[in-house]
């Protein structure tokens, strides 16, 4: 791949504006939403789709979230029903995507759907996300900001360090407040949890009035997905993690949650909205520290904690052979 020059945008109006034309040049654009920074393009322009998928080294089967700028637009895209346009009522802006039957001429490229009738809409909870999809005025299909398998970008610097040379730009919007991506939730046969994320399932059930239906199959890096997300090691840092640590090994980097003496602690005081915050900064602040060992203390699975721990458990899953840390 060659390299390419990566500017940097300014959240102001000038900044929006040329992000978003550069996004109608069909450029990568990496923006920050309330969960994690993602990396935007056209969603209707196949060939900026397709130089996404080189630049984050993702494999072409794993479809996108398209974030629009309101109800409106997503109904231009996809089909509610009212269980589904009840959730986005409930819960838009904000962390929950919903997927749902692709509109016959929404005009969306089949490279976002991976081929799928159906597709996953988000409306984010940022004023930057907004500004840019407001000024662009149209479809931004975008994934987290990193490079495939490699831990989500939380901070403008975690885009910078990963991505400078195989995108277009970045809006620098400081610091993701949820720091976890959305929960994706699929509204049909009935409502079912695809992926744990920024808003608890517990939320997602009292709005439903009822439980949600999770997907029985698990896939491993080799099928399709037929549900998200789910190479099973992903989001992993360089060092090798170990889960549900009480005592340490000499040789481990204690990540610490609750009252524990650590070199990094993601909530002293055991608070998970504080620790779904800091996960992913402290993942990239453990790469940096070199750490070849991490063991993680204990996370209660409750609230944030279901999606705290699906990311670990990724992070600590097997790797494919002979890569060290997945591509
Ligand atoms: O918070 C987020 O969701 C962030 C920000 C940038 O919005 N985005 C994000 O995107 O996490 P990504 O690409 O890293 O994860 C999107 C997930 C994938 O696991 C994909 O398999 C799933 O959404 N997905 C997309 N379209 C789908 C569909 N039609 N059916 C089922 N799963 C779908
Ligand atoms: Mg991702």
């Amino acid at each position: 791949m060659t390299p390419v020059t990566t500017r940097t945008f300014a959240a102001d109006p000038a900044g929006l504006e040329a992000a978003a034309e550069a996004l109608r040049d069909g450029g990568l654009v990496a923006f920050p939403t309330e969960t994690v920074y993602g990396l935007g393009v056209d969603a209707r322009n196949s060939d900026a789709v397709a130089r996404l998928y080189q630049a984050k080294g993702r494999p072409s089967f794993n479809p996108l979230i398209v974030h629009v700028a309101s109800f409106e637009a997503a109904e231009a895209l996809v089909e509610f029903d009212a269980t589904s346009r009840d959730l986005a009522q409930a819960f838009w802006p904000g962390a929950l995507t919903l997927v749902l039957p692709l509109k016959e001429g929404a005009g969306i490229s089949p490279l976002v759907t991976a081929g799928l009738a159906t597709l996953a809409v988000r409306m984010p909870d940022h004023a930057v996300a907004q500004g840019l999809l407001a000024a662009f005025d149209g479809p931004v299909a975008a994934p987290s900001a990193n490079p495939s398998g490699q831990v989500s970008p939380t901070t403008f610097a975690h885009v910078k360090n990963q991505m400078t040379g195989r995108i277009d730009g970045i809006l620098d919007g400081g610091v993701c407040g949820v720091g976890l991506e959305s929960t994706i939730v699929a509204a049909r046969p009935v409502p079912t949890l695809l992926r744990a994320g920024g808003v608890p399932a517990e939320a997602i059930e009292a709005a439903l009035g009822g439980a949600l239906a999770t997907p029985s199959d698990r896939v491993d890096d080799t099928a399709a997905p037929t549900s998200p997300g789910q190479l099973s090691s992903h989001y992993a840092p360089k060092g090798q993690v170990r889960l549900n640590v009480d005592h340490p090994a000499p040789d481990e980097t204690l990540l610490g949650f609750g009252p524990v003496e650590a070199p990094l602690n993601l909530s002293p005081s055991g608070d998970l909205v504080e620790a779904a915050a800091a996960l992913f900064d402290a993942l990239h602040r453990l790469n940096e520290m070199g750490a070849e060992k991490i063991a993680v203390s204990p996370i209660p699975a409750h609230g944030l904690g279901r999606a705290i721990n699906d990311r670990l458990q990724r992070a600590a899953a097997p790797r494919p052979e002979g890569s060290g840390a997945p591509a």
